[in-house]
């Protein structure tokens, strides 16, 4: 864990096809900052749904797509590190190697329920059962309006297995002024969960427009 916003050694993130490409890749970014590396896997949706809300158009393969994101995120090399979802032998696929910090963002209704029932049919749904088992920090970000009852079920399926439910809802109370500004909210937050001090939003009581 970060204590004192020194770099840490690694974390896996994951993208779904969930709504909210630009949390994902903003987080991404955040992430390279502080993380030696960051083990990625992109769901084939996820890679429909960059193409559909932002300018990226990311390539199935993962040499190419991590060339990409590494440009994208302007981070050394070495940091990102793109995995195919079937490739079982990487790292974040075995208790043994993998990290013990997971974000999933933004996380779909699909791969909720996958998780929270243990499927691990791709190695996204692996490395997150992986995280579970080893109590490991799995901080899962859906996006679905309005949550159906299975939905609330398998979250909360995932909250008793230690998952962090952290939906994609930015506060309005520090006064955004910008689409940046929130997800800059959404972004702090998970920082904030993964122990990483950083100064993205306000946090609550500290903003200028709350002192008397
Ligand atoms: C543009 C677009 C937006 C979508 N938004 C959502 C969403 O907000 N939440 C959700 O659960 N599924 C959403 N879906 C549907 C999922 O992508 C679909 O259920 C998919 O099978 C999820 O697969 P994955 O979990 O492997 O990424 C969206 C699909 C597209 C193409």
């Amino acid at each position: 864990m970060n204590s004192n916003n020194q770099p840490t050694s690694a974390i896996t993130f994951a993208m779904t096809g969930a709504s909210g490409a630009p949390y994902g890749l903003h987080l991404l970014t955040q992430l390279t900052k502080y993380y030696q590396q960051v083990h990625v896997v992109i769901s084939k949706a996820a890679r429909v749904v960059l193409a559909t809300e932002s300018a990226m158009k990311l390539p199935e393969s993962p040499q190419k797509a991590q060339a990409l994101l590494t440009e994208y995120c302007q981070c050394e090399e070495s940091v990102i590190q793109v995995y195919s979802s079937e490739n079982w032998f990487s790292p974040i696929a075995s208790g043994s190697a993998a990290p013990k910090q997971m974000v999933i963002c933004p996380a779909s209704m699909g791969c909720v329920s996958a998780i929270a029932n243990g499927a691990s049919d791709t190695l996204l749904e692996r490395a997150a059962d992986v995280v579970i088992k080893e109590k490991g920090q799995l901080l899962i970000l859906p996006r679905e309006m309005p949550f159906s009852t299975i939905h609330l079920r398998n979250l909360l399926t995932l909250s008793e297995a230690g998952a962090v439910i952290m939906p994609t809802c930015p506060g309005f109370y520090n006064g955004p002024e910008s689409i940046q500004d929130l997800i800059d909210f959404v972004s702090a937050r998970v920082l904030n969960h993964l122990g990483i001090d950083n100064q993205l939003s306000g946090s609550w009581g500290y903003s200028e427009k709350n002192k008397t």
